[in-house]
């Protein structure tokens, strides 16, 4: 077969490594991919956001199969423009994406079909926001209600800062349109878990657990990030958990979502947060989540293409997915200053150490090809992931692993796993 992937960040990079393992896989191709999926996949220089470019290419190279990686192109409709053209691809419509796109219609949907998340208003002018929140609790939590890089949630303290938040996303218009209108949600506490799931438009397939840090400075300070590392499985998403959330969350989604004619087939990321009154929905994604996807994807065994089309055929029920009984950390090397500002173009070195190393890998998120080899070419730069019989393990030999590479302002958080020793 010949498989295109679209996106260019460490999550496609491991979604190319397992693709290339598949025994059905002859010729990748990842648009527009980077300097490290080039070991696994042909990198073809289209953007993720222009479809009629994607699909031409899929016609002339007579792709059998198209992965959609990115949550931008989902929420654009790109499989839609796919499947219009008679192309196989996986991933949700346009009209099931919005589970991601749009944080005001996954909160009423939960609403109407009683799946557990923070009790919550939607607000689509300033004012009103601004008297309602005269009337709450704080902490609040505020969302912009469209794709925001992961940037367009405010925890307030105050009302002052609550008001300051409304100004930012629907006055000012920080995060653009995905501030037009916004979730106010009541503040919930406890331990966050990140399920992923195959699905097919009926049956879902959950992942194994994985656990995300998104704040960018040791002991969850600083600003929030797109990830800084994670590791799996969560000691924390016991059996229990997971048959209540099995119940009461997963196949309730998928079958909520055929109920209101959004047919969904792809990957639903489920974000969870597990409270004192169980576990409810912080976020749902209609992608593969980054960096889970680098401590997921080399702990399962079964041949992803295999699954990818059965999503898409709805054959998921005859699918047996199974998961290594190890464990994975993956600890993300990312430029100093990253969130904010960070300098690029610092030659990367030591990345041939991890080649023949069985367990420990290297995912490329920001590089480049520069002057002498490859380059940092974004915030975050590498994800360093290694295996282990169980985490602790897993979590020294990622830590191991991370003093293999050296680059100009390499900056990571020290304390990736560090959970686990409360477990
Ligand atoms: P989201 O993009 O919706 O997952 O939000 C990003 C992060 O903000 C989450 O991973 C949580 O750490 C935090 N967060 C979001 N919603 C809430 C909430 N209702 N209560 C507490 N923290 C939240
Ligand atoms: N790691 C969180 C996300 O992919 O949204």
């Amino acid at each position: 077969m010949k498989i295109l992937i679209v996106g260019s960040g460490g999550r496609e990079h491991a979604l190319a490594w397992k693709i290339a393992q598949s025994p059905r896989a002859d010729k990748i191709y990842c648009a527009p991919g980077n300097a490290g999926i080039e070991e696994f996949a042909e990198c073809v220089d289209i953007k993720a956001m222009d479809f009629e470019a994607l699909a031409a290419f899929a016609k002339e190279h007579e792709i059998d199969l198209t992965v959609i990686g990115m949550d931008d192109p989902l929420v654009g409709g790109i499989v839609d423009v796919f499947e219009e053209q008679g192309l196989r691809v996986f991933g949700p419509r346009r009209n099931a994406a919005i589970l991601e796109g749009s944080k005001a219609f996954s909160k009423d949907l939960m609403k109407k079909y009683q799946i557990p998340t923070a009790s919550y208003e939607n607000f689509t002018d300033a004012a009103t926001a601004l008297d309602y929140l005269k009337t709450v609790k704080f902490p609040i939590v505020l969302k912009a209600d469209g794709l925001a890089l992961g940037k367009g949630v405010l925890i307030c303290n105050t009302f002052e800062e609550a008001q300051a938040g409304v100004r930012e996303i629907m006055t000012d218009k920080k995060f653009g349109a995905a501030g037009n209108c916004m979730v106010i949600e009541e503040f919930m506490t406890g331990r966050e878990v990140s399920v992923l799931a195959y699905v097919d438009g009926k049956t879902i397939k959950t992942m194994t657990s994985a656990q995300d840090h998104k704040r960018a400075g040791d002991g969850d300070t600083g600003l929030n990030t797109g990830g800084m590392g994670t590791f799996s499985p969560s000691p924390f998403y016991t059996k229990e958990i997971d048959a209540y959330c099995q119940k009461h969350i997963y196949q309730p989604t998928v079958d909520a979502m055929a109920a209101e004619g959004r047919i969904f087939k792809g990957i639903i990321f489920f974000g969870l947060m597990l409270t004192a009154d169980g576990p409810k929905v912080l976020e749902y994604n209609a992608r593969f989540g980054d960096p889970e996807t680098q401590v997921v994807l080399p702990r399962m065994k079964t041949d992803i293409v295999d699954v990818f089309e059965a999503c898409i055929d709805g054959t998921l029920d005859k699918i047996d997915l199974v998961f290594e009984e190890n464990a994975a950390v993956c600890v993300v090397l990312a430029s100093e200053g990253y969130p904010v500002s960070y300098e690029k173009g610092y030659l990367i070195e030591g990345l041939e150490t991890f080649h023949g190393k069985e367990g420990y890998y290297v995912f490329h998120a920001g590089t480049a090809k520069g002057k002498g080899g490859i380059v940092t070419n974004g915030g975050r730069v590498l994800g360093v992931t290694a295996t282990g019989a169980d985490l602790k393990s897993a979590r020294k030999n990622a830590y191991e692993a991370v003093e293999w590479v050296h680059f100009g302002n390499k900056y990571y958080r020290h304390d990736i796993g560090k959970a686990i020793d409360e477990a």
